[in-house]
Formats: C-alpha cells, sequence, structure tokens
C-alpha cells in the first residue's frame, strides 16, 4: 500500500534522496525546502504525488502554516521526517553567539516545534510514525562539534520523552542516528573562527582531519536512505536506528564505558538514597 510521507530539508542529501526514492515506487511527499526549484525535476516527473512546501525550519510561525497546509491539501500523511540539519564546527569558545543560536533553532528548536505541530493532526488521523534524524554524535560526543551534539542530544531526549506521550494515541517515533555519510553535510559546515591555543589540542587534531580530507566518511547516503525507508516502513520499527559500520563501533563504544562506569560507582549511587 502506498503511503505519504512530509520531509524537511530536501533540497539536497538524505532528504532529496528520500523524496526521489519514495516517488520512484509510488508514494506520495510533501517535501519542504528553502531554495525554490531544488526539486522542479522531480515535480515534471511526479507531478501531483510531489507536494512542495517552502520552509525554513527556524520560522516557527512557518511550520506551523505549512504543515497546516500540507494535511489540508493531501489529508492523511503516513511519516513525518524531521531531516533539515546542518553541522556547527568548532571549539566551544571559538564559536560565535550567532553561530549557536542558529544551530539550536534549526537542529533543535526546528526540529521539537514540528514535531509539535504535527501532532494534533497525527492525534486526529489516528496514529502516525515521526522520523527524526539525529546522528550518532545524538549519543557519542567530538571534539569541535560540542554545538552540533548538544542539538543531537537534545533532540533525542526530547523524542525519546514525546514517544511515550503519544504511544497512546497511536503515534510512534523513530530516531536515525547514521555516522559521517556522503552528503552536502560536509559543504554546508559552519565553520567558527579558529583560535591558535588549539592547535595542538583533539580539537586542532579533527581540524587538521577535516581540512585535509582525512577525516573518514564510510557511510553511503543512498545506502543510508535505503535503510531509513526500510525500517520506517516497519510495523515495529526500532526505537534508535544507528547507520554504518562507524556509527556501529562508537555508540556501541560509548554504551559499553557508560554501563561499565555507572557499575564501578554503583555503591555510590546508591548511598545517595535516603536512609530509610
Ligand atoms: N551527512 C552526514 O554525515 C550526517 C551524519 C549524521 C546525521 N546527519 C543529519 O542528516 C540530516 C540531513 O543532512 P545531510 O547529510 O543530508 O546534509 P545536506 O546535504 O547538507 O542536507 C541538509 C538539508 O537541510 C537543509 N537545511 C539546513 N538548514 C535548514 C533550515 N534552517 N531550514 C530548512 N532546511 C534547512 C538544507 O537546505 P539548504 O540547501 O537550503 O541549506 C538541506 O536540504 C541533518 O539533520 C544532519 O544533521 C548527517
Amino acid at each position: 500500500m502506498t503511503k505519504t510521507w512530509f520531509i524537511t530539508g530536501t533540497s539536497s542529501g538524505l532528504g532529496r534522496l528520500m523524496v526521489e526514492k519514495l516517488l520512484a515506487r509510488g508514494d506520495t511527499v510533501a517535501a519542504t525546502l528553502r531554495k525554490e526549484g531544488s526539486l522542479d525535476d522531480l515535480k515534471a516527473q511526479y507531478g501531483e504525488r510531489l507536494w512542495i512546501g517552502h520552509l525554513d525550519v527556524t520560522d516557527t510561525a512557518m511550520i506551523r502554516k505549512v504543515i497546516d497546509s500540507a494535511f489540508s491539501q493531501l489529508g492523511r500523511i503516513d511519516v513525518i521526517v524531521n531531516n533539515a540539519g546542518y553541522g556547527l564546527f568548532g571549539a566551544a569558545e571559538e564559536v560565535s553567539d550567532a553561530q549557536i543560536d542558529r544551530q539550536i533553532a534549526t537542529n533543535l528548536t526546528g526540529s521539537i516545534q514540528l514535531i509539535r505541530a504535527v501532532l494534533p493532526y497525527l492525534r486526529a488521523q489516528g496514529g502516525g510514525r515521526i522520523v527524526q534524524v539525529s546522528s550518532e554524535g545524538g549519543q557519542t560526543a567530538y571534539p569541535n562539534f560540542s554545538l552540533y551534539h548538544a542539538t543531537k542530544w537534545g533532540i533525542e531526549g526530547f523524542v525519546e520523552s514525546v514517544a511515550k506521550e503519544v504511544a497512546p494515541f497511536g503515534i510512534d517515533c523513530l530516531i536515525v542516528e547514521p555516522g559521517p555519510t556522503e552528503t552536502q553535510f560536509a559543504v554546508g559546515l559552519d565553520h567558527a573562527r579558529p583560535l591558535a591555543c588549539y592547535d595542538n589540542t583533539p580539537a586542532g587534531e579533527i581540524r587538521r582531519m577535516l581540512t585535509s580530507g582525512t577525516f573518514e566518511v564510510k557511510g553511503d547516503a543512498a545506502r543510508t536512505v535505503d535503510a531509513m525507508i526500510a525500517t520506517a516502513d516497519g510495523e515495529k520499527p526500532p526505537f534508535r536506528l544507528a547507520l554504518g559500520s562507524t556509527a556501529y563501533a562508537s555508540v556501541s563504544q560509548v554504551l559499553t564505558e557508560r554501563l561499565r562506569s555507572l557499575e564501578e560507582q554503583k555503591e555510590v549511587t546508591f548511598s545517595a538514597d535516603r536512609a530509610s
């Protein structure tokens, strides 16, 4: 049976590929973007099955307007994909206040407000699925990506809580966590002005890897999107889906370490209970 999807950030990368693949298999897609014209080729090919909306996810009023018009024009929407996002690159004291505000407004507040805007519609139609594109960086942390991590860890906490609130309405959530994947992500990075004091630190090392092109990107965008769609199609998808061997290795390592550390402190942890 065909489905209807709503996807943000579809001018390039994972979002664009997802639109292409869903249309090619016969689904209907409401695709939103900032760059007018980016999907004109697909519109010419698929006509009515592609609904295009202009949306900058940092504009909450615009989110509500686009969601209202997508549901009123398309009726039921089965899957909402919160995909729009980008990375801010720089050590915490290198990035500017304005860069921080934009990163949080896009990746965190944008995703939160989109979910808040769709929930009344999903409840009214008796259910639906929310796919939140996070990152392996929603569970791990590299130097120079602290603000990006803050948004991805933040959205994971938000979605995990909301999933429990809305399960009784037949709404479920899937958090997707790709590792480094070949899209426009590296091109779209917002770079902070470097401070020389970080040159000989892990942050400086990551910067050199990025600028010299030695930062390893193993993820294939098309295969990542195939896995996202196949999992989102499932009757009972997992709550989190790590994608790519890099994501698997890093998430596995941090979870193992976190559990080991928790167990090691068990006595101290329990000592904080009220004496009964
Ligand atoms: N590629 C990776 O290595 C990787 C790994 C883990 C997670 N992710 C996540 O995957 C998602 C998609 O990224 P991608 O890899 O496909 O990169 P991409 O090719 O750069 O695509 C990002 C998309 O987000 C859109 N976008 C950015 N800011 C926006 C805003 N304020 N409002 C609306 N749209 C906005 C961009 O639109 P414009 O063209 O208008 O800028 C573009 O369509 C992001 O959430 C990213 O954090 C990527």
